[in-house]
């Protein structure tokens, strides 16, 4: 079993700090906002969907902790609230999406509500704002579960199948991803073997995604991400499965940097390359990857590892956190919805639709 990811009881949310696994299983506390969103942006909570669950338990904590007590106040802060949580980090969309969806919320009970607030409007306020999130929450969950098992279909029996970065549960509330496609998969005896990529400079394969697989039983190995091109020739790789932080309205994909590589190799070998993510992954602002911004992380991250540095003091370093596929390149999204294939605009806008 994974543990739990994220805790949400009184007032207070407890976070699986990532940062520490897979040596220890140890949870921080945090009562707002502010606090959640350094959570997200120090890296403690990561994932896509996991960072959208949190902002709207962030955003949950806030409005409880601060009790507004008119229609103007609760505006106001909901603003705040949604900025703060929005600026932890800038690529995943879940977390654009989910304080959205909180702040929407508050804006629409403060208009249904003007003026000051009854004793009894102010709790009907904390329990739908809760009720939201737990929402948020619960749909992340079961969009896992749907994947998972479109996921599988499409997998062949036997398959020997490659992740990378970490779309686990742990990167969700539910079973995850593009993992939670390969659990799915091993669970109908469809699984061979499943290799996970280190993932460089953060090392989410490392320690994340095989530590999942294993717990898992799924039969796997991890490996250093240059050795990918070498085992999907030589290992009779036959699908890549990868999560999304942000896929454009055209089908260009943004996930962790390697992820581009992954696809080139996969189109050389002709071996189907598969994103599984949530429909709200989904961002039809954003026309194209190139409206994607993708996130710069610091160069101690390239430079160090586990607190030792590995390359030269003043060393010049690039560190970009994410890449973006071309839709040309991946062979089918899997929603919660269905699967999207051939990856076109249109066929997005079906799926998203349904
Ligand atoms: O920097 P991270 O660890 O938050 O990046 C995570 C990824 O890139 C995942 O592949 C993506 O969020 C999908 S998670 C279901």
């Amino acid at each position: 079993m994974i543990p739990p990811r994220l805790i949400f009881r009184k007032g207070a949310l407890k976070i699986l700090d990532q940062r520490l696994l897979p040596d220890r299983v140890k949870f921080i506390s945090v009562k707002d906002a502010a606090a959640t969103a350094k959570a997200t942006k120090d890296m403690a909570l990561r994932g896509a969907p996991l960072i959208g669950c949190a902002a709207a338990f962030g955003f949950a904590l806030e409005i409880r902790r601060l009790r507004p007590s008119t229609s103007a106040g609760l505006r106001s802060l909901a603003r705040r609230t949604a900025s703060l949580l929005k600026a932890a980090r800038p690529t995943a969309v879940a977390l654009f999406y989910a304080a959205d969806r909180m702040l929407n919320m508050a804006l629409g009970f403060a208009a249904k509500n003007p003026g000051r607030f009854t004793a009894a409007a102010r709790k009907e306020l904390l329990d739908l704002i809760d009720r939201e999130a737990r929402l948020v929450t619960s749909e992340d969950a079961a969009a896992c579960l749907a994947m998972g098992k479109l996921g599988a279909d499409l997998l062949p029996k036997n398959c020997v199948v490659m992740t990378h970065c970490n779309a686990g549960a742990l990167a969700t509330m539910g079973i995850g991803t593009a993992v939670g496609v390969i659990t799915a998969a091993h669970k109908l005896g469809k699984v061979k073997r499943a290799y996970a990529c280190e993932t460089r400079p953060y090392l989410q394969g490392a320690r994340l995604t095989i530590w999942e697989l294993m717990r898992e039983g799924v039969p796997s190995e991890l490996i250093t991400d240059n050795m990918a091109a070498h085992i999907i020739k030589t290992c009779g790789v036959n699908a890549i499965v990868v999560g999304a932080d942000r896929i454009a309205a055209n089908g260009d994909t943004a996930n962790k940097i390697g992820t581009y590589g992954l696809a080139v190799i996969a189109r050389h070998h002709r071996i189907p390359f598969y994103v599984a993510a949530p429909a709200p992954t989904i961002d039809l602002l954003a026309y194209d990857g190139g409206a994607i911004v993708i996130e710069e992380r610091s160069s101690e991250e390239v430079t160090f590892v586990k607190g030792l540095r590995i390359a030269p003091r003043g060393v010049k370093v690039r560190h970009p956190a994410f890449d973006v596929t071309p839709a040309s390149l991946i062979t089918a999204l899997i929603t919660e919805k269905g699967v999207i294939s051939p990856v076109t605009r249109e066929n997005i806008k079906k799926n998203l639709a349904k």
